[in-house]
Protein backbone atom coordinates (compact mmCIF):
# COMPACT_ATOMS: atom_id res chain seq x y z
CA UNK A 1 0.00 0.00 0.00
CA UNK A 2 1.23 3.53 -0.80
CA UNK A 3 1.16 5.88 2.23
CA UNK A 4 2.61 9.43 2.11
CA UNK A 5 3.72 11.33 4.65
CA UNK A 6 1.02 13.65 6.33
CA UNK A 7 3.72 15.91 7.55
CA UNK A 8 2.00 19.71 6.13
CA UNK A 9 6.39 20.66 5.37
CA UNK A 10 5.19 17.76 1.85
CA UNK A 11 2.95 19.97 0.63
CA UNK A 12 4.32 20.99 -2.44
CA UNK A 13 4.45 24.81 -2.51
CA UNK A 14 5.93 24.10 1.60
CA UNK A 15 8.73 22.32 -0.46
CA UNK A 16 9.62 24.49 -3.30
CA UNK A 17 9.79 27.30 -0.67
CA UNK A 18 12.05 26.20 1.62
CA UNK A 19 14.29 24.84 -1.26
CA UNK A 20 14.17 28.95 -2.11
CA UNK A 21 14.85 30.19 1.36
CA UNK A 22 18.11 27.62 1.43
CA UNK A 23 19.07 28.80 -1.94
CA UNK A 24 18.82 32.50 -0.70
CA UNK A 25 20.28 31.85 3.04
CA UNK A 26 23.65 30.44 0.46
CA UNK A 27 23.37 33.47 -1.35
CA UNK A 28 23.57 35.71 2.18
CA UNK A 29 26.55 33.51 3.22
CA UNK A 30 28.15 33.87 0.03
CA UNK A 31 27.88 37.28 0.45
CA UNK A 32 29.28 37.69 3.90
CA UNK A 33 32.22 35.12 3.10
CA UNK A 34 35.57 36.10 2.96
CA UNK A 35 38.42 34.41 1.19
CA UNK A 36 38.48 32.69 -2.30
CA UNK A 37 38.30 28.56 -0.30
CA UNK A 38 35.23 29.24 1.38
CA UNK A 39 33.51 31.25 -1.27
CA UNK A 40 34.71 28.57 -3.66
CA UNK A 41 32.55 25.57 -0.72
CA UNK A 42 29.59 27.88 -0.48
CA UNK A 43 29.70 28.31 -4.44
CA UNK A 44 29.25 24.86 -4.98
CA UNK A 45 26.57 24.06 -2.57
CA UNK A 46 24.22 26.56 -4.70
CA UNK A 47 25.36 24.60 -8.07
CA UNK A 48 24.33 21.47 -6.26
CA UNK A 49 21.35 23.09 -4.67
CA UNK A 50 20.22 24.98 -7.79
CA UNK A 51 20.62 22.12 -10.14
CA UNK A 52 18.67 20.02 -8.12
CA UNK A 53 15.83 22.08 -7.51
CA UNK A 54 15.19 23.23 -11.07
CA UNK A 55 15.36 19.46 -12.18
CA UNK A 56 12.18 18.51 -10.00
CA UNK A 57 10.52 21.77 -10.63
CA UNK A 58 10.87 20.68 -14.47
CA UNK A 59 10.19 17.51 -13.65
CA UNK A 60 6.79 17.47 -11.98
CA UNK A 61 5.94 21.00 -10.48
CA UNK A 62 5.86 22.64 -13.92
CA UNK A 63 4.56 20.02 -15.96
CA UNK A 64 1.45 19.54 -13.56
CA UNK A 65 0.76 23.24 -13.89
CA UNK A 66 0.66 23.01 -17.52
CA UNK A 67 -1.45 20.23 -17.66
CA UNK A 68 -3.84 21.22 -14.99
CA UNK A 69 -4.14 25.69 -15.16
CA UNK A 70 -5.39 27.39 -18.17
CA UNK A 71 -2.76 30.03 -19.32
CA UNK A 72 0.09 28.65 -17.42
CA UNK A 73 2.22 27.23 -20.42
CA UNK A 74 3.39 31.32 -20.91
CA UNK A 75 4.70 31.55 -17.42
CA UNK A 76 6.45 28.36 -17.50
CA UNK A 77 7.75 28.84 -20.49
CA UNK A 78 8.72 32.01 -19.41
CA UNK A 79 10.69 30.19 -15.64
CA UNK A 80 12.46 27.70 -18.08
CA UNK A 81 14.11 30.65 -20.07
CA UNK A 82 15.09 31.48 -16.65
CA UNK A 83 16.19 28.06 -15.63
CA UNK A 84 17.70 27.85 -18.71
CA UNK A 85 19.84 30.76 -18.07
CA UNK A 86 20.79 30.30 -14.81
CA UNK A 87 22.22 26.74 -15.90
CA UNK A 88 24.30 28.65 -18.09
CA UNK A 89 25.60 30.79 -15.32
CA UNK A 90 25.90 27.81 -12.73
CA UNK A 91 27.94 25.88 -15.69
CA UNK A 92 30.30 28.97 -16.27
CA UNK A 93 30.59 29.54 -12.27
CA UNK A 94 31.95 25.71 -12.10
CA UNK A 95 34.76 26.24 -14.39
CA UNK A 96 35.89 29.30 -12.61
CA UNK A 97 38.45 29.85 -9.63
CA UNK A 98 37.69 30.95 -6.34
CA UNK A 99 39.98 33.73 -6.61
CA UNK A 100 39.19 34.73 -10.42
CA UNK A 101 38.36 38.43 -10.41
CA UNK A 102 34.92 37.64 -11.76
CA UNK A 103 33.99 34.60 -9.27
CA UNK A 104 31.75 37.09 -6.97
CA UNK A 105 30.37 39.02 -9.86
CA UNK A 106 29.11 36.24 -11.24
CA UNK A 107 27.53 34.74 -8.11
CA UNK A 108 25.91 37.92 -7.49
CA UNK A 109 24.36 38.33 -10.85
CA UNK A 110 23.20 34.71 -10.36
CA UNK A 111 21.59 35.44 -6.91
CA UNK A 112 19.76 38.81 -8.71
CA UNK A 113 18.61 36.28 -11.09
CA UNK A 114 17.64 33.91 -9.10
CA UNK A 115 16.09 35.95 -6.61
CA UNK A 116 13.79 37.42 -9.29
CA UNK A 117 12.90 34.05 -10.83
CA UNK A 118 11.50 33.42 -7.29
CA UNK A 119 9.73 36.09 -6.52
CA UNK A 120 7.55 35.95 -10.06
CA UNK A 121 7.37 32.29 -9.34
CA UNK A 122 5.75 32.31 -5.32
CA UNK A 123 4.00 35.38 -6.33
CA UNK A 124 2.70 33.96 -10.19
CA UNK A 125 2.75 29.98 -10.44
CA UNK A 126 2.10 29.27 -6.74
CA UNK A 127 -0.87 31.33 -6.71
CA UNK A 128 -1.87 29.58 -9.99
CA UNK A 129 -1.00 25.99 -8.20
CA UNK A 130 -3.58 27.01 -4.89
CA UNK A 131 -6.41 27.77 -7.29
CA UNK A 132 -6.04 24.72 -9.40
CA UNK A 133 -4.37 21.99 -7.34
CA UNK A 134 -6.69 20.24 -4.86
CA UNK A 135 -5.11 20.09 -0.93
CA UNK A 136 -4.35 16.31 -1.66
CA UNK A 137 -3.03 17.17 -4.92
CA UNK A 138 -0.32 19.13 -3.71
CA UNK A 139 0.47 17.16 -0.82
CA UNK A 140 0.91 14.00 -3.31
CA UNK A 141 3.72 16.18 -5.83
CA UNK A 142 5.16 17.38 -2.56
CA UNK A 143 5.80 13.58 -1.99
CA UNK A 144 7.15 13.27 -5.26
CA UNK A 145 8.80 16.51 -5.02
CA UNK A 146 10.87 14.68 -2.03
CA UNK A 147 11.66 11.45 -3.66
CA UNK A 148 13.05 13.12 -6.83
CA UNK A 149 15.36 15.20 -5.19
CA UNK A 150 17.13 11.76 -4.01
CA UNK A 151 17.53 10.92 -7.68
CA UNK A 152 18.30 14.16 -8.99
CA UNK A 153 21.13 15.69 -11.68
CA UNK A 154 23.55 17.69 -8.75
CA UNK A 155 25.25 19.79 -11.92
CA UNK A 156 23.80 22.04 -14.10
CA UNK A 157 22.79 20.72 -17.89
CA UNK A 158 22.37 23.69 -19.64
CA UNK A 159 21.67 22.16 -23.21
CA UNK A 160 19.99 18.63 -21.35
CA UNK A 161 15.86 18.33 -22.43
CA UNK A 162 13.96 20.53 -19.69
CA UNK A 163 10.17 19.38 -20.61
CA UNK A 164 8.43 15.70 -20.15
CA UNK A 165 9.11 13.57 -21.83
CA UNK A 166 12.83 13.68 -22.30
CA UNK A 167 14.11 15.51 -19.57
CA UNK A 168 12.72 12.38 -17.08
CA UNK A 169 14.73 10.04 -19.16
CA UNK A 170 18.20 13.09 -19.51
CA UNK A 171 17.76 12.96 -15.90
CA UNK A 172 18.56 9.88 -15.11
CA UNK A 173 21.65 10.05 -17.17
CA UNK A 174 22.63 12.85 -15.92
CA UNK A 175 22.08 12.24 -12.23
CA UNK A 176 23.98 9.13 -12.59
CA UNK A 177 26.80 10.90 -14.17
CA UNK A 178 26.61 14.03 -11.73
CA UNK A 179 26.75 11.59 -8.54
CA UNK A 180 29.28 9.77 -10.22
CA UNK A 181 31.54 12.45 -10.46
CA UNK A 182 30.48 13.74 -6.80
CA UNK A 183 32.06 10.88 -4.76
CA UNK A 184 35.52 10.92 -6.94
CA UNK A 185 38.92 12.31 -6.09
CA UNK A 186 40.11 15.52 -7.76
CA UNK A 187 42.18 13.89 -10.51
CA UNK A 188 39.90 11.32 -11.51
CA UNK A 189 36.60 14.46 -11.38
CA UNK A 190 39.05 16.42 -13.95
CA UNK A 191 39.51 13.59 -16.40
CA UNK A 192 35.67 12.93 -16.09
CA UNK A 193 35.39 16.64 -16.70
CA UNK A 194 38.08 16.61 -19.71
CA UNK A 195 35.90 14.03 -21.36
CA UNK A 196 32.93 16.02 -20.91
CA UNK A 197 34.22 18.19 -22.98
CA UNK A 198 35.14 15.84 -25.71
CA UNK A 199 31.45 14.74 -25.72
CA UNK A 200 30.35 18.07 -26.18
CA UNK A 201 32.95 18.98 -28.72
CA UNK A 202 32.13 16.03 -30.53
CA UNK A 203 28.14 17.14 -30.60
CA UNK A 204 29.11 20.75 -31.47
CA UNK A 205 31.19 18.72 -34.39
CA UNK A 206 28.26 16.89 -35.22
CA UNK A 207 25.87 20.00 -35.80
CA UNK A 208 28.65 21.46 -37.82
CA UNK A 209 29.15 18.51 -40.40
CA UNK A 210 25.01 18.45 -40.23
CA UNK A 211 24.55 21.79 -41.82
CA UNK A 212 27.54 21.77 -43.86
CA UNK A 213 25.65 18.51 -45.29
CA UNK A 214 22.26 20.52 -45.12
CA UNK A 215 24.08 23.22 -47.65
CA UNK A 216 25.80 20.69 -49.74
CA UNK A 217 21.94 19.02 -50.35
CA UNK A 218 20.76 22.73 -50.88
CA UNK A 219 23.18 23.42 -52.95
CA UNK A 220 22.56 20.31 -55.13
CA UNK A 221 18.66 20.64 -55.44
CA UNK A 222 19.49 23.88 -56.79
CA UNK A 223 21.63 22.96 -59.36
CA UNK A 224 19.30 20.09 -60.34
CA UNK A 225 16.47 22.34 -60.54
CA UNK A 226 18.67 24.76 -62.59
CA UNK A 227 19.89 21.50 -64.80
CA UNK A 228 15.49 20.50 -65.38
CA UNK A 229 14.76 24.51 -66.04
CA UNK A 230 17.85 25.65 -67.44
CA UNK A 231 15.97 29.29 -67.63
CA UNK A 232 15.25 29.08 -63.96
CA UNK A 233 17.65 31.65 -61.99
FE1 LIG B 1 11.99 27.80 -10.52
Amino acid sequence: MVTRNSHSSHDALSVLRKDHQSIDQLFRRFERSRGSAERRRIAARIVRELSVHAAIEEELFYPALRRRADGAADRVLVALEEHHLAKLELAELEGLDGSDERFAAKVGVLADNVRHHVQEEERELFALARRTLSSEELALLGDALVRARETAPTRPHPSAPDEPPGNALANVGAAAFDRGRDVLGRGLARVIDRSRGVVEQALRRGEVVAREARQRIGRGLERAGREVRPDAR
